[in-house]
């Protein structure tokens, strides 16, 4: 994925500044240096959010185990610097991944076409402290793609505690970034096998879920029913759902399940239900990692972390420079893939993602695997220029077989930034 410089630059400095000032604000730090103080962050941050990081990783457990919510939120002995903790480590990692997601719709040509006088309305299921909506927000100031300058964002959310700093950082960040958009809090339990929303909620222009669904027990399959009646009756003609779980395995395969089983839902495979997988994948084809029982599928994102987080990095032994996740975009609408993602033209069959890092075989040859219509592949390409996890190849020429191909032709699809430098396709690196 190919993260505009803006945006990977976006919380190098001021964002510090501005954490400070809300967390001040709202009695989670006393003084306005607690964040540069090496012994507060040694002994009331690190603590929780190594226990926290265990937590979301199951050491102790099986990585399908449901995750007990109200122990990060309310439980332990200092309930207050465990939300620090979430807040400083986890909130701003989640807030990069989403607004990375938005990023990449924007590259590819995405466009909302929605009057500037109509209210744009999202949500983000299970929002904690919002991450995923301010990813959002962050999105669509480094990457937009077309939101009218006012909307409103609803919030549902088990925990009191996390809901209520989640509605009051929305507004606040919203408000520092010069954007008019307000939070709508709602304090509930979704049932996912059962309704999602009362029948008198409205329609909305967007669903966020940021490592939400991985803390629910309840399988893919299991779920699948209730989100198609979701998007069926509450999401707009158009509307889109940007879905982002944790990269662990199974936590990933558990994301490529629910594609899936999406795909495969007799409302939406019939067309009744018009949801359409935009991304990572670029069409409908069967699951390229799904059909090893080993494999998964997920992205990384590079960035300049705060200053803080990378000293609390460095004290909790965590490494938050690049940030892997697994994503999903869907798209409730009756119109092409080319049509929604403008920049994809060509040939599909010729189209495919790099789903790993390119490893060198020599100075000119890099070997990696790529997912396309025709499912996954080893591939090698000669070329001195070497693409990487994310990119898109057009226009691909290739022969072999899946277990070892050769590209004897392709195009990286290169960011707009690159191409309006003449280009020049220099990634920036982040840190
Ligand atoms: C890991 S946190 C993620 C929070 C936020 N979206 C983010 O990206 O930082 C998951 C959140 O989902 C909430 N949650 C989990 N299951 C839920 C459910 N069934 N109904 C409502 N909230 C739920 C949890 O309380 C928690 O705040």
């Amino acid at each position: 994925m190919r993260v505009p410089v803006n945006l990977i630059n976006a919380f190098r400095e001021g964002f510090e500044t501005n954490l400070t000032e809300f967390l001040l604000e709202n009695r989670l730090i006393d003084e306005k240096d607690a964040l540069t103080q090496k012994r507060f962050m040694t002994r009331s941050v690190a603590p929780h959010v190594k226990m926290l990081s265990e937590m979301f990783n199951r050491t102790d457990g099986s990585q399908t185990d449901a995750i007990d919510t109200e122990s990060y939120w309310t439980e332990g002995s200092n309930p207050k610097n465990r939300r620090l903790a979430y807040f400083l480590s986890f909130m701003p990692c989640n807030l990069f991944r989403v607004a990375s997601v938005w990023a990449e719709l924007s590259r590819l040509g995405f466009r909302w076409s929605f009057p500037a006088t109509q209210d744009f309305r999202a949500l983000e299921w299970g929002a904690g402290v919002a991450s995923g909506a301010c990813g959002i927000l962050a999105g669509e100031k480094y990457a937009p793609l077309g939101l009218p300058p006012q909307g409103s964002f609803a919030l549902i959310e088990q925990s009191k505690t996390a809901l209520t700093l989640g509605t009051k950082w929305f507004e606040y960040f919203a408000q520092v970034n010069d954007m008019s958009w307000g939070a709508r809090s709602f304090h509930r339990k979704i049932e996912l096998t059962q309704t999602w929303l009362p029948p008198t909620a409205p329609k909305f222009h967007l669903f966020v879920m940021s490592y939400f669904l991985n803390e629910s027990s309840n399988s893919s399959e299991a779920i699948i029913d209730q989100f198609v009646n979701v998007c069926e009756k509450h999401l707009e003609e158009e509307g889109l759902t940007v879905i982002v779980e944790p990269a662990l395995k199974l936590q990933s395969r558990k994301l490529l399940a629910f594609r899936k089983a999406l795909l495969e839902h007799p409302r939406v495979a019939s067309g009744e239900v018009p949801l359409k997988v935009l991304l990572p994948c670029m069409g409908h084809q069967a699951c390229g990692a799904l059909a090893k029982p080993d494999d998964w599928c997920h992205e990384e994102v590079t960035w300049w972390r705060p200053g803080y987080l990378r000293e609390l990095d460095a004290l909790t032994g965590l490494d938050r420079k690049s940030l892997p996740f697994s994503y999903l975009v869907i798209q409730k609408t009756k119109r092409t893939l080319l049509e929604i993602l403008p920049r994809l033209e060509g040939v599909s069959e010729k189209r495919y993602r790099l789903v790993s890092p390119s490893h060198s075989l020599s100075k000119k040859t890099s070997e990696f695997f790529i997912c396309g219509q025709d499912g996954k592949r080893r591939a090698r390409y000669a070329n001195p220029v070497q693409p990487d996890r994310g990119d898109i190849l057009m226009n691909t020429d290739l022969h072999g077989e899946p277990a070892l191909t050769q590209i004897d032709r392709t195009t990286v699809l290169q960011d707009p930034e690159a191409e309006d430098a003449n280009g020049d396709t220099t990634q920036p690196a982040g840190e």
